[in-house]
């Protein structure tokens, strides 16, 4: 049977449903270059309106898996454990968390993402550590992998070669928040890892893909039946992703702020999000008392001591751990103060995040250049008390122009009231 994308986007524009094969052949098109980006983005926008049936998405998932090659650590002695994000603002957890749990007994093949719309992405973050490669190619990985038990990189160009196309695309056309593109997205790489076991943290609230719980809970529960459906145990933590993560949203910044974590000095909600979803991976790895070796590990220093050794291994400059004040920074710093005295109520996670990416945090077309040194440290967030005048945010910039004609939007972050407030809670929900 011939099949045609012009079909597929109409029989998805009504809501009708696509066969497992026409799926299984558009992806490998897709991926072979046979179908032009403006029909995959038109496809990808009615999947967004009209979603896939569970049928539809574990084809969809298994044609981006099958879009390229699928590792096998089998001869690895340790569990082999990964943690994905679906994204968020300050989310710099995979950066402290993959050294602790690898120095506490699984094995930790990362495959991690670029930023993505307003979000940072762990390899950007990486990347502002000079000489540190992101891009291994399989042999490598693996070398990186069982020398250290931990490997950090992006994903080669053999890793669902389909999601690598389509995630830029959908980047750029505004089809990023679908369940079913996400599901398959993100499970179709971490299947490609030969997993035992993967943690999800699904975010939820408004800097996340997925704004209300409801969603996020539904994305949740997708990802983690797909998972499960391919035999790798899979466990979904929904957090809230309402106000950024720790106190660092930038590149360079959030590496020193996941070397606060290891030396026993990072940001609470940070700290607590980091031994949450590690304790799950180790209890997936068999380990149990996962958050008391997670504490010890940054107690006694092994955790940073496993972060500068694998850095190393991948090209980068360790002295920026030990010291991170030698990371770059940007030249130019200005301040956010609060209007009137009170309580924070709302540090909202997607203006900050947007600000960021607009100097330079982040890309707004896929080709932009990330500036390490830009970011937005943020002294007060929700539940704190302030005063008028008092310090909400440093921002440091480089071009005052941009600057300048994002500060307004910025200020918009945060809402002061009268009476105190509880900071949101941070881990919602497990599934299962
Ligand atoms: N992360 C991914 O890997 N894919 C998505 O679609 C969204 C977030």
């Amino acid at each position: 049977m011939a099949y045609t994308c012009v079909e597929m986007i109409e029989t998805k524009r009504d809501g009708r449903k696509l066969t497992p094969e026409s799926i299984e052949w558009l992806l490998t098109a897709y991926t072979r270059d046979e179908v032009p980006d403006y029909q995959m983005s038109a496809l990808a926008m009615a999947i967004v309106f009209n979603g896939l049936d569970p049928e539809e998405l574990a084809a969809w998932t298994e044609a981006m898996l099958n879009s390229g090659d699928v590792m096998d650590f089998s001869g690895l002695p340790a569990p082999k454990i990964d943690k994905h994000s679906t994204g968020g603002v300050g989310d710099k957890v995979s950066i402290p968390l993959a050294p602790l749990a690898a120095v506490c007994g699984v094995a930790v093949p990362m495959m991690s993402g670029r930023g993505l719309g307003h979000t940072g992405g762990t390899l950007d973050k990486l990347e502002s550590i000079p000489g540190f490669t992101t891009r291994l190619d399989p042999v490598r990985f693996r070398e990186i992998l069982f020398d250290h038990g931990v490997v950090l990189a992006g994903q080669s160009e053999t890793i669902a070669p389909a999601d690598r196309k389509l995630y830029a695309l959908r980047d750029a056309t505004g089809t990023v928040p679908s369940i079913p593109l996400i599901a398959s997205s993100i499970m179709s790489k971490k299947l490609a890892e030969g997993l035992d076991g993967l943690v999800l943290d699904v975010k939820t609230g408004s800097g996340a893909f997925m704004k209300d719980i409801e969603r996020s809970r539904e994305l949740a529960r997708t990802m983690v039946g797909i998972g499960t459906a391919h035999g790798v145990e899979t466990v979904a933590l929904v957090t809230s992703m309402e106000q950024p993560l720790g106190r660092e949203v930038g590149n360079a910044s959030e590496i020193m702020e996941s070397v606060a974590v290891l030396r026993g000095e990072g940001p609470p909600d940070l700290v607590e999000l980091t031994l949450a979803l590690g304790e799950v991976m180790l209890e997936l790895g068999g380990i149990d008392a996962g958050a008391d070796r997670l504490r010890s590990a940054i107690e006694d220093g092994s955790g940073l001591e496993k972060l500068v050794e694998v850095a190393e291994a991948h090209g980068g400059d360790p002295s920026v751990l030990r010291d991170p004040d030698l990371l770059p920074r940007a030249p130019n710093e200005d301040v956010m103060s609060a209007a009137q005295s009170g309580y924070v109520t709302r540090c909202d996670a997607l203006v900050v995040g947007s600000v960021a990416t607009r100097l330079g945090a982040g890309r707004e077309r896929k080709e932009d250049e990330i500036d390490p040194g830009v970011g937005i440290t943020l002294e007060a967030k929700i539940g704190d008390e302030v005063t008028k005048g008092s310090v909400l945010a440093r921002v440091r910039y480089r071009d005052e122009s941009v600057w300048e004609s994002h500060k307004d939007h910025l200020a918009t972050a945060w809402e002061i009231g009268p009476a105190p407030v509880a900071p949101p809670t941070l881990v919602v929900e497990r599934i299962p």
